[in-house]
């Protein structure tokens, strides 16, 4: 099984979007990642409804929304309609999580939900089976071209295993600081999607990168 790959626009050339874009559509891309920070929930603020929505005008790829914001359930809906395909909120925004999840399928998205580098798997017990994505973070949410943390490995075989005694159709999503070091040995842990920023934009050849995400031996 390849893994899919979501490279996050973060990091893309926000002067030259359409282009970025264009070039996304022609890789082995599976999925574009949107990173929505609020500077309340993550010290950092980034972008939001206008950029997706000119986004969606030339995507041809899934948009993986992930919302790094407070109260996220104010803006389900406004986020589907704006162009999201998959939309995942924080476990540590979220006072009412089940309801926040049934908000998300109602509106058809998929529904994911990310956990910072403190918050164990665990913590997903009663919901898993609800879940189509969890997203584990490995670095601490905020900022692109951070350094990916090791514990990250135990994190995702621990929710692999969760995710089979519950027998939950979720896939593992790991986002921070994936590249060529620690690709295969997260997808031997049982990741299936890799999200990479970074390692994608600021490399020569973002489509050949792209590619060997997709294709690396595990
Ligand atoms: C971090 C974001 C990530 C970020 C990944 O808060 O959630 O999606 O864009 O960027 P890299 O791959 O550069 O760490
Ligand atoms: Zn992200």
């Amino acid at each position: 099984m390849r893994p899919l790959i979501s490279p996050s626009v973060l990091a893309a050339d926000f002067a030259n979007l359409q282009s970025e874009i264009q070039m996304l559509n022609s890789s082995q891309a599976d999925w574009i990642h949107f990173d929505v920070m609020d500077g309340i929930f993550v010290p950092n603020i980034s972008f939001g409804f206008p950029i997706l929505e000119a986004i969606k005008k030339y995507a041809q790829k899934e948009l993986d929304v992930h919302l790094m914001i407070r109260e996220p359930e104010r803006y389900i809906q406004a986020f589907q309609q704006a162009g999201a395909d998959i939309i995942t909120v924080h476990y540590e925004a979220c006072t009412h999580l089940h309801r926040t999840i049934q908000q998300i399928k109602d509106t058809n998205c998929k529904a994911g939900v990310a956990l910072n580098p403190h918050t164990p798997v665990q913590s997903l017990e009663d919901i898993i089976s609800d879940l189509d994505v969890v997203l584990i973070m490995s670095v601490n949410p905020g900022f692109g071209g951070q350094k990916f943390i090791p514990h990250t490995y135990r994190k995702v075989e621990a929710l692999k295993n969760l995710i089979l005694t519950q027998n939950s159709g979720a896939l593992i999503e790991v986002d921070g600081g994936v590249n060529q070091s620690n690709a295969a040995a997260l997808l031997r842990h049982g990741a299936d999607v890799l999200v990479a920023g970074n390692f994608v934009f600021s490399s020569p050849d973002p489509l050949q990168t792209i590619a060997e995400l997709k294709h690396i031996s595990f």
